[in-house]
């Protein structure tokens, strides 16, 4: 089982009551949508710290659109390339939707291999403190991460499914800060392999739902977290994407309410590698705008 493995390793514990005969990944992702790991690997100050990066980066991106615009077209260079194919997916970089009514949020979407490409294409990046001391942030977290998709995709009995002769698994890194005019309309279901919900600035906000054939508002709840937050301890939650739906794994529905504050949080996308999308007929997802 994960958890004894994990035990062992010393380094995260699952959050489960059960003691022995514990309910497998897959059944509890099936009946609560989420398992909750205590990460004792980093804590607040972590991500405390990696905000401050992203909000000089954000700083600095408006106050020069030259270099935000660059970067842009660096990251058209990249999915150009072989790595897009690896990843399946278009989003890299930073996107500024501050002005966007609704949306009000800006994020930036990061990947060891995004940051190799720029560094080695556009090594002018490196001299610019915001993008440097951002991107060293993103690449520590994401590298204490990976194991625990390898771990999990074991598991689930898929043990193959992120090996490539690419180094590192397709794992996309998202830091969001949602402005207090974000206005969320629907849950939605990851595109991804898993999803790792790594931290936040305010827990309650993020409401999940087991899948189910059809679904309302009301079962949409914040999970209860077992694991406190504190300076060097973390409660992590896993949910799987839309992407392992062949092996009868089905996504989790999840939803970013509105609370009217600033909200910073980061994500861990575990993506498949040279995978092509299929065609998913998954359950409608409720209206929360009413
Ligand atoms: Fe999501």
């Amino acid at each position: 089982m994960i958890i004894r493995k994990i035990l062992l390793l010393g380094i995260l514990l699952l959050g489960t009551d059960q003691p022995c005969g514990a309910t497998s990944l897959a059944e509890q992702f099936k009946q609560a949508g989420y398992v909750e790991i205590c990460d004792t690997k980093h804590g607040s100050a972590t991500f405390d710290s990696l905000y401050t990066y992203f909000d000089e980066l954000i700083a600095f991106f408006q106050a020069n659109p030259w270099w935000a615009q660059k970067l842009y077209s660096a990251k058209e260079r990249f999915i150009r390339s072989h790595n897009r194919h690896y990843y399946a997916t278009d989003f890299f970089g930073f996107y500024d939707e501050s002005e966007r009514a609704g949306r009000s949020q800006i994020s930036f979407y990061y990947s060891m291999h995004f940051h190799e490409f720029i560094y080695s294409r556009y090594p002018e990046f490196k001299e610019v403190h915001e993008i440097m001391h951002f991107f060293n942030a993103c690449f520590e977290i994401q590298k204490s991460y990976e194991h625990l998709f390898n771990e999990a995709a074991t598991e689930l009995g898929l043990e193959t499914i992120f090996s490539s002769q690419n180094g590192h698994p397709p794992i996309i890194l998202k830091i969001i800060k949602y402005l207090p005019s974000y206005v969320p309309t629907r849950p939605h279901y990851d595109g991804t392999a898993l999803t790792l919900f790594l931290h936040s600035t305010d827990d309650q906000s993020l409401l999940l739902s087991p899948y189910k054939s059809s679904c309302t508002v009301d079962d949409f709840s914040a999970p209860v977290r077992k694991f406190s937050r504190s300076y060097n301890q973390n409660s992590i939650l896993l949910i799987p994407g839309l992407l392992l739906t062949e092996f009868s794994m089905y996504p989790t529905p999840h939803i970013v309410i509105h609370n009217g504050t600033v909200r910073y949080a980061t994500i861990a996308f575990a993506m498949r590698p040279y995978y092509l999308a299929q065609k998913n007929e998954l359950s409608p997802l409720p209206n929360f705008n009413h």
